[in-house]
């Protein structure tokens, strides 16, 4: 049980992993089971989650006439983050309701730092920042054969009329670096980052998140 459990404030527990590894279907199911255990939930995305911050989202995932440069990227990623970090998850965590993220700290490690090449000492100093040094209880890492993700999001695609976009489009050597990112934090902290097999149908995945968290009933 993690101390914010006991004190009353509520948890921060965030979702991570590659494109498509089903990290959106993941949050929502796991949200409702933490409701339905008579917790009070706020589900959250990133980068979005308060109106500058999906103005900033909308920036980064569409914008083809004049892409951000690495260094812009980084910081655009992080004006989201304190946004949200500021007016609404420090707000939810100290009135104790329980805050769970699809994506937060560890994917800018992941994609600027293991997948652009930027310093992660920089990466976690300006992030640091950005956070007012919030950093999540628990982290549910979704990990997935790249392959297997792929053809997720091919078919989501396809469902839903929509294109990749300028993040997704990047090459599959992009992907692995992401993966082999993730893992190596986990590996680092692995108190905090749970790695969850991805693989299988929704239902399967759910329930081995919710055992690999062991919450209090
Ligand atoms: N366990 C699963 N088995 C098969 N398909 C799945 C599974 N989980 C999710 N999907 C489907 O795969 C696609 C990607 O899932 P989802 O959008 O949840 O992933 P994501 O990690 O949020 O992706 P992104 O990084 O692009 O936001 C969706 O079409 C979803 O319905
Ligand atoms: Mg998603």
């Amino acid at each position: 049980m993690a101390s914010s459990d006991i004190a009353g404030r509520g948890m921060f527990i965030t979702f991570e992993g590659g494109e498509g590894c089903g990290k959106s279907t993941q949050v929502k199911r796991f949200a409702a089971r933490l409701e339905a255990s008579g917790r009070k939930v706020l589900l959250t995305r990133e980068p979005g989650g308060t109106r500058l911050s999906e103005l900033v989202r909308s920036l980064l995932k569409d914008e083809r006439e004049d892409p951000p440069c690495d260094r812009a990227e980084l910081l655009l990623f992080l004006a989201a983050r304190a946004q949200l970090v500021n007016n609404v998850v420090l707000p939810a965590l100290e009135a104790g309701t329980w805050v769970v993220s699809d994506r937060f700290s560890d994917s800018t490690f992941a994609y600027q730092g293991y997948g652009r090449g930027l310093p992660l000492d920089v990466l976690r100093m300006a992030n640091d920042f950005a956070c007012a040094g919030l950093r999540p209880d628990r982290t549910v890492l979704l990990d997935a054969d790249p392959a297997v993700t792929l053809a997720r999001m091919r078919s989501r695609e396809a469902a839903t009329a929509t294109e990749a976009d300028r993040i997704e489009r990047a090459g599959a050597e992009f992907h692995s670096r992401l993966r082999r990112g993730f893992l190596e934090m986990a590996a680092a902290e692995p108190d905090r980052i749970s790695v969850v097999d991805a693989s299988g149908t929704p239902e399967e995945v759910e329930g081995r998140i919710w055992k690999s968290l062991k919450l209090s009933p």
